[in-house]
């Protein structure tokens, strides 16, 4: 079994994360998030907002429909574009994703290859079915987009967004005019995506239905410089080039400003991104080795894209993106101004009348989580118990609240202490089991900090705070939990 697996079954039997509808058959591809699951979840996606939106300048937010109309995606490319190439089993009737089969099989990269040459390479490979070893078909383009009929008589298309960003380049127009906005700027939105992906597979990482954090970064093709880039200037990144990819070479670690001028980013705008996402993530607790940039071979490259530098995290099945950043140019808006034909340039401070450049770094919320449950992992060797390091900012509760025995008018006290703090932090109340057990269960769903309330609590008005981490512990008046947890929290 691998580390991944192990952790699903962790996260299915605490409830953290399990399939949806599962008293039901299964459809893969979808899941359910559990009380804690869903805590982590919101977290993760607010501790985004304060790092990409709430602390930056210039960038405003929005909140668009899931459901968008089917004009929408011709005018984005991905009625034509947004396509994978399949093969179907003539005896099982098994269905797989030509390009990752003869990837897993020959391990030749043949992304981007036509379905006549994937038929030819099938054949040629002499690739059967897995399952059954049965002959596989001819190999075919299937769309990703999940597709839909509005209004209850039908005919009218739609479709559920494969990515968020549309909703973005449709309302760019009154977003940018109504929250005044000015070169360069950011529209980000956080929300759900849907791709009907023919094998979902590893846990959260390829599933059919999960939330992006997007933001699409506007500037002026002329003018893109960068004020903030001095702030990240002398920090480090790890890419692999492209030249690195065609001669089997290893990654790189180099300054955003080298990089800018050795031309291996394709300017500021972008650099500044890679850097805060690399410090982004090693802050939710994935090492540096885990990470790096890839910049997409041009076979690879979606449509849309003048050049990708993936964030790609390592998994114990290989390195997976986690991030698209995508140098989507004009591409869309000029799209749309075409299908639409409603104006969508914008004058800049000097008069000039342009279609703005963009910039898009793409987060998948479920590929993050993944990544983090991953590796704030700890199996039960150390402890007993197998536990997650979870950061303070992304752990479900900041603490929980016990009584040392469940006797001797301590419940009542823990119980005034977790009222006294339930209001303003995510906190736990336990008094089952021994004080034992329940660190190990708060240690489990990943607590950072245990406050017991024993029989000195009871005489001076103190507590004792369990570092998770460290398991050490220190005591504190009742009084200064609030500003305790304030101080972990940056609150
Ligand atoms: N707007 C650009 C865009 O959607 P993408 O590279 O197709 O770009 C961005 O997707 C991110 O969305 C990925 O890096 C990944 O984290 C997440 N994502 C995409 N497809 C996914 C899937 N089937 N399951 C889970 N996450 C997915």
């Amino acid at each position: 079994m691998t580390k991944l697996e192990d952790i699903q079954n962790v996260c299915l039997r605490r409830g953290i994360v399990f399939p949806t509808a599962e008293i039901y058959p299964n459809i893969s591809g979808f899941f359910d998030y559990g009380t804690i699951g869903t805590l982590i979840k919101r977290k993760l996606i607010e501790y985004w907002r304060e790092f990409f939106v709430k602390n930056e300048n210039n960038i405003v937010e929005i909140d668009g429909s899931t459901v968008l109309p089917e004009n929408v995606f011709k005018a984005s490319g991905h009625l034509k574009g947004f396509v994978d190439p399949i093969t179907q089993c003539k005896k099982c009737k098994s269905i797989y994703r030509a390009d990752h089969l003869i990837e897993e099989k020959t391990k030749k990269f043949v992304e981007g290859k036509s379905e006549k040459e994937l038929t030819s390479i099938i054949k040629k490979e002499k690739i059967r079915c897995p399952k059954c070893n049965g002959e596989l078909g001819n190999v075919r383009i299937f769309n990703l987009m999940l597709k839909t009929e509005i209004s209850p008589i039908g005919g009218q298309t739609a479709y559920l967004r494969p990515e968020t960003a549309q909703n973005i380049f449709t309302s760019f127009q009154r977003v940018f005019r109504t929250a005044r906005l000015k070169l360069p700027c950011g529209i980000a939105q956080i929300g759900h995506s849907f791709r009907n992906e023919i094998s979902p597979r590893h846990f959260l990482v390829r599933v059919r239905e999960f939330n992006q954090m997007e933001i699409e970064w506007f500037f002026d093709p002329e003018d893109d410089k960068c004020p903030e880039f001095d702030k990240i200037k002398d920090k480090e990144i790890i890419i692999l080039t492209r030249e690195a990819q065609m001669k089997n070479k290893k990654e790189i670690k180099i300054t955003a400003e080298k990089a800018v001028k050795r031309k291996i980013l394709p300017n500021k705008w972008m650099a500044y991104f890679l850097v805060k996402e690399f410090e982004f993530y090693k802050s939710l607790g994935i090492p540096e080795h885990a990470l790096r940039f890839r910049h997409m071979l041009l076979e690879e490259t979606p449509h849309y894209s003048k050049g990708n530098f993936d964030l790609e995290i390592k998994f114990d099945f290989g390195w997976k993106e986690t991030i698209g950043n995508s140098f989507r140019t004009d591409y869309d808006l000029r799209n749309h101004m075409k299908y639409s034909k409603q104006d969508l340039t914008i004058r800049t401070d000097d008069g000039k009348k342009i279609i703005p450049n963009v910039i898009e770094p793409s987060f998948g919320v479920e590929r993050t989580l993944a990544a983090v449950l991953l590796y704030n992992f700890k199996d039960e060797k150390e402890r007993g118990w197998a536990w997650f390091k979870f950061p303070v900012k992304i752990a479900p509760y900041i603490s929980a609240i016990f009584p040392l025995v469940n006797k001797d008018k301590l419940p009542e006290k823990a119980r005034k202490v977790f009222e006294k703090l339930k209001g303003k932090f995510d906190v736990f109340y336990d008094e089952s089991g021994s004080i034992g057990r329940r660190y190990a269960r708060a240690d489990e769903i990943g607590i950072p900090f245990a406050v017991t309330i024993d029989y000195q609590t009871l005489e001076d008005n103190t507590v004792t705070i369990r570092n998770r981490d460290t398991k050490k512990q220190i005591r504190i008046p009742i009084d200064d939990l609030k500003e305790f947890f304030e101080r972990i929290l940056f609150i």
